[in-house]
C-alpha cells in the first residue's frame, strides 16, 4: 500500500470526536427502549449476564475489527471491503458484506425512525403536563391512543426521518461532533437522576434482583440468541456503521482503547436504564414483559409523581430523541457514502434517496401497530419480523464475516500495522477472540436455535 489512504468524506477532528460519535451511534433506543423490554421478555438476570458476556467476548473484538477495517479502507463499507479484499489478494465478492450492511441499515432505520417518533411525540405530551399524577391505566391508554393511530405515527416518523437526513446531508463531522459532545453527558446525568427516583420511590431492590439475579432455568437457545442479537444491535455492530465511523478516525488513535470506551459506555447506559425502569415497573404493578411500550408506559408514571416531573420528563424524552438521532445518522451513513463515492451524487441528493426508501419501508412498521396488527408471518408482526431479522440474524452474520475477514482473510501483518499493536497480551487475546470465539460463538448460537426450531 502506498501509505495510508484518506477518506474523501473527511475525518474526525480528534480521537475524542470519534469516541463521542461512535458512542452516539451505539447509545440509542437500543439501550433505553429495547434493552429493558427484551430483558423483561427474556426473564431478567440470566439474560443480562449473557448479554454482558456477549459484549465482552464477541462485541469488543468485533468492534475493534470493524474500526480497523474501516480505517484501513477509508471508504464506505462496500468499497472498503472490496478494496481490502483486493489488497489481500482475495475475492471482490467481500463487497457483498458491505451490501448486506446497507440493506440491514435501511431495514433497521425504517423501524427505528417510527419508534424515535414515539419519543418525539412524548416530548410534547410530557411538556404539556399530560402525565401529572398519572396512573398506570392512564399511561397505558395514552400509549395505545398513539400507536393505534397510523396518521400520528406517520407524522412523527416523517419528522424524525427529516431531522436525520438533514444532518446526514450536511456531513457527519460538523453537526454531529458538537451535538454529541453535550448530549451524551446530559443523557447520562438524567438517567442517574431517574435511578435516584427509582431508588427513593420504586421497588428498587426488586428491580436490582430482577436485573442481576440470574435464574438459569429461564435460559433457552432463543434467550441466548436474543442476548447476542441485542449486543450487536446495541453496539451498532455488523452492518458497517462502526466501520464507516472508523474510516473517519485519525491515524494515531488507539483502536483498542477507543473500542473499549465505546462498548463500556454503551453497556453502562443500558444497565442504568434498566435500574431506572424496573423499580418503577414493580412499584406500579406493571408487567416487565409488556414489550415495546414498556418505557412509554412506565417512565411517565414516575414523571407524573415526582416534583418537577413535567420538566425532567420532557428533558428525558428530548435526550432520548437525541440519542436516537445520533444512532439513526450512523444507520444511513454507509449507504449515503456509497452513493457519493460510486454514483457521484451530492450528499444532499443521496440523503433524499435514502430517506425516501426508508420512509416507505417505515410504513410497514407503522401499520404493524394498527391496521396490520392482526397479520402475522411466523407468528410475528411486520415490525417484530424486521427487528428479529436484523438484530438476530443480519447483524450477527455480518459480525461473523467481519471477524472471519479480520482474523483469517487479512494478512496478520496488515492487521497489526493498522491496529498499531505489537505482540502484547492484549493483541494476542484479541486475535484469539476474533479468530475463534466470535465466529464459533455466533455459529453455535445459530445452530442451537435452528435445532430447536
Ligand atoms: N446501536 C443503536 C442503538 O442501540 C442502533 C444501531 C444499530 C445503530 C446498528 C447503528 C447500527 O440504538
Amino acid at each position: 500500500m502506498a501509505g495510508p489512504r484518506t477518506s474523501i468524506h473527511g475525518e474526525w477532528s480528534s480521537k475524542l470526536a470519534f469516541v463521542l460519535a461512535a458512542t452516539g451511534s451505539a447509545v440509542g433506543l437500543g439501550n433505553i427502549w429495547k434493552f429493558p423490554y427484551v430483558t423483561g421478555q427474556n426473564g431478567g438476570g440470566a439474560f443480562v449476564l449473557i448479554y454482558v458476556a456477549c459484549v465482552l467476548i464477541i462485541g469488543v473484538p468485533t468492534m475493534m475489527a470493524e474500526v480497523m477495517l474501516g480505517r484501513r479502507g477509508r471508504q464506505s463499507p462496500i468499497n472498503t471491503m472490496r478494496t481490502l479484499a483486493a489488497e489481500e489478494g482475495r475475492s471482490p465478492r467481500w463487497g457483498w458484506l458491505g451490501w448486506m450492511g446497507v440493506v440491514a441499515g435501511f431495514l433497521i432505520l425504517s423501524f427505528y425512525s417510527v419508534i424515535a417518533g414515539w419519543a418525539l411525540a412524548y416530548v410534547f405530551r410530557t411538556a404539556a403536563g399530560l402525565f401529572d399524577g398519572a396512573t398506570a391505566e392512564f399511561t397505558e391508554q395514552v400509549f395505545s391512543n398513539l400507536i393505534t393511530d397510523p396518521e400520528k405515527l406517520i407524522a412523527w416518523h416523517t419528522i424524525f426521518l427529516i431531522m436525520t437526513m438533514i444532518v446526514v446531508a450536511r456531513g457527519v463531522a460538523a453537526g454531529l461532533e458538537t451535538a454529541v459532545r453535550f448530549l451524551m453527558p446530559g443523557l447520562f446525568v438524567l438517567l442517574l437522576l431517574l435511578v435516584g427516583y427509582a431508588m427513593a420511590e420504586g421497588e428498587f431492590l426488586q428491580g436490582v434482583r430482577f436485573l442481576f439475579e440470574p435464574d438459569f432455568s429461564k435460559v433457552t437457545p432463543q434467550v441466548i440468541l436474543m442476548a447476542m442479537g441485542q449486543a450487536f444491535f446495541s453496539l451498532s455492530l455488523g452492518m458497517g456503521a462502526i466501520m464507516i465511523y472508523g474510516s473517519y478516525l485519525p491515524h494515531d488513535a488507539s483502536i483498542a482503547r477507543t473500542s473499549f470506551a465505546v462498548a463500556g459506555s454503551d453497556t453502562l447506559v443500558a444497565l442504568i436504564a434498566g435500574l431506572a425502569i424496573f423499580p418503577i415497573v414493580f412499584e406500579f404493578g406493571l408487567e416487565p414483559n409488556a414489550g415495546p411500550g414498556l418505557i412509554f408506559q412506565t417512565l411517565p408514571i414516575a414523571f407524573g409523581q415526582m416534583p418537577g416531573g413535567a420538566f425532567f420528563g420532557t428533558l428525558f424524552f428530548v435526550l432520548l430523541v437525541f440519542a436516537a438521532w445520533t444512532s439513526a445518522i450512523s444507520l444511513a451513513e454507509p449507504a449515503v457514502a456509497w452513493l457519493v463515492e460510486n454514483r457521484g451524487h451530492t450528499r444532499v441528493y443521496a440523503a433524499v434517496v435514502c430517506g425516501s426508501v426508508t420512509w416507505l419501508l417505515g410504513l410497514g412498521t407503522v401499520f404493524s401497530f394498527n391496521i396490520w396488527s392482526d397479520y402475522r408471518l411466523f407468528g410475528k408482526t411486520f415490525f417484530d419480523l424486521l427487528d428479529y431479522l436484523t438484530s438476530n440474524i443480519m447483524l450477527p452474520v455480518g459480525g461473523f464475516l467481519i471477524a472471519i475477514f479480520a482474523g483469517w482473510v487479512m494478512r496478520e501483518r496488515s492487521v497489526k500495522e493498522e491496529l498499531q499493536m505489537d505482540d502484547s497480551l492484549g493483541y494476542r487475546l484479541w486475535r484469539f477472540l476474533v479468530r475463534y470465539i466470535t465466529p464459533v460463538g455466533v455459529a453455535l448460537v445459530f445452530l442451537n436455535v435452528i435445532e430447536v426450531i
